[in-house]
């Protein structure tokens, strides 16, 4: 009988601490430790790590090219993110809120692999087999080469998988899966440690592709410890916003290809459906001439996406006003603020400010900065930007505006949509397809490029009806 221990691990990075403190140690996040009880010495994850020969070095020449081809998962949008599909031996971990519809994506994903002749093993460890497939059911999923197994307890697992000896191993999900001989409890730090480790050590012995669903926390980042990501090959997550029905796969760490690829799905009464031409997706609502509005073109991946950054801004008495962002990053909206007040002279303290990216798309390229800029000077000002203008550029903080990469794609894109004009960084490569404005600094854009004040509407009361309506203006 193995040696016990108590040990406090961080549930962020997986760091062990002999005490308990607010902030670990290792990567410094508050309120993260929690006690665990585990093998102190000869556990079995030491004994995986040590029961192979030591390898000898070769020369890098010599090493045999990896012929395994990837195996296509059917969805064209999960094979956009993928580079072509699931690799033979890999480890692929999923991410995303609860409700978002990773067991959706991946029941559709196994059902068409299986449907082209792959053997695909469900590992039911959350839900029962009869609810997987009253869902299988409904998403026309029952196909034949599409096992599943309701078990949670690792060897069990390891043992279907024996016995089906699946292409591809879906575990949903990876927190509650545990090994008995462990003697932490299950959905630990150092359970899901261990079993993601076991089913890596098997992937990577010639074993399936296997795909394990991850949990968030409320913050977004995976739960359980960060270690994980770096186990496996590929970290997708899966996003949206639960009360629209676009969703947005990307791939935060691909050892198989690039990682600004993004798939787009839109989840339907029938399941989740690809969305292979994005063109207006997310201008669909927008409505012209609101101050505030501006459409950017934003890159994910080789494929172009336009979309609406709004802004609101309100004056507040209070000492702290508050600043809210969706879909882009606060600490690059206050240092926006910062360059606003202090190069453009337009000071937003004494106001709050919201800033959204409509549809529950998050950008994270700074590309979009000149284009939340304006829509800050325009909520500010009651000016509304042109219908027809799309905006482009980076600002840096002397209130220059920088160049971004691939603009003509982003410039030809808006084009085709029907954008007429579009506001560049000056030394940007411009587009035949659209009247382009060069600007060198944020002070020329907030300058010329803000159509005349509007006042905000008013509510006026429809006669006899009892309700009110906005009078038709900004
Ligand atoms: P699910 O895949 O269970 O999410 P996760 O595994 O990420 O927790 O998806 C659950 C949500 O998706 C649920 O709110 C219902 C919705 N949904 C549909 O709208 N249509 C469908 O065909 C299916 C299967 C689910
Ligand atoms: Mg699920």
């Amino acid at each position: 009988m193995a040696r016990l221990r108590t040990i406090h691990r961080c549930t962020d990075c997986g760091a062990g601490s002999p005490r308990w403190a607010g902030r670990c140690p290792a990567c410094g996040e508050w309120n993260t430790l929690v006690e665990e009880v585990e093998q102190a010495s000869g556990s079995r994850v030491g004994a995986v790590a040590t029961a192979r020969p030591p390898a000898t070095p070769v020369l890098l020449a010599d090493v045999a090219a990896d012929a395994s081809t990837p195996l296509p998962s059917g969805l064209p949008e999960l094979d956009r993110v993928l580079g072509g599909g699931f690799v033979p031996g890999s480890a692929t971990l999923i991410g995303g809120e609860p409700g978002i519809g990773k067991s959706t994506l991946l029941l559709q994903a196994a059902a068409a692999m299986a449907r082209r002749g792959a053997r695909c093993l469900l590992v039911c460890a959350e839900e029962s087999p009869a609810q997987v497939r009253l869902r299988a059911q409904r998403l026309d999923a029952l196909v034949p080469g599409l096992w599943l197994v309701g078990e949670n307890s690792m060897p069990a697992i390891l043992a279907a998988a024996g016995h089906v000896s699946p292409d591809v191993v879906v575990i949903d999900s990876i927190q509650t899966v545990w090994d008995p001989e462990l003697e932490s409890p299950p959905g630990s730090v150092a359970q899901v440690k261990h079993c993601a480790h076991q089913l890596v050590t098997a992937a990577k012995a010639g074993g399936p592709a296997v795909v394990m669903v991850g949990h968030v926390t409320k913050e977004g980042t995976l739960a359980g410890p960060r270690v994980l990501e770096h186990v496996v090959d590929t970290v997708l997550s899966f996003e949206g916003d639960r009360h629209h029905a676009i969703r947005l796969l990307r791939a935060a760490k691909h050892r198989f290809g690039p990682t600004g690829e993004l798939g787009l799905f839109e989840m339907t009464g029938s399941g989740l459906e690809e969305v292979a031409d994005p063109a207006g997706l997310f201008l669909a609502d927008r409505q012209p001439g609101t101050c505030g509005s501006v459409v950017f073109p934003a890159m994910e991946g080789y494929r172009p996406l336009l979309v609406e950054v709004q802004a609101l801004v309100v004056h507040t008495p209070g000492p702290s006003p508050r600043r809210s962002v969706s879909g882009f990053e606060a600490g690059r909206l206050s240092l926006l603020l910062a360059v606003l007040d202090r190069r453009v002279g337009l000071s937003l303290a004494g106001h709050e400010v919201y800033v959204s990216v409509v549809g529950g798309v998050r950008v994270a390229d700074p590309g979009a900065d000149l284009a939340v800029c304006l829509a800050l000077a325009s909520a500010f000002t009651r000016r509304p930007v042109l219908d027809d203008l799309v905006v482009l550029g980076e600002v840096g903080l002397g209130g220059e505006v920088r160049q971004v990469a691939q603009t003509p794609a982003r410039l030809a894109e808006a084009a085709r949509l029907g954008f007429r004009r579009a506001l560049i960084p000056a030394r940007a490569p411009g587009s035949e397809a659209l009247s382009v404005r060069r600007i060198a600094t944020l002070f020329d854009a907030l300058e010329r490029d803000l159509g005349p004040a509007t006042a905000p509407p008013k509510l006026r009361l429809v006669a006899g009806a009892g309700r009110s309506e906005p009078e038709p203006d900004c």
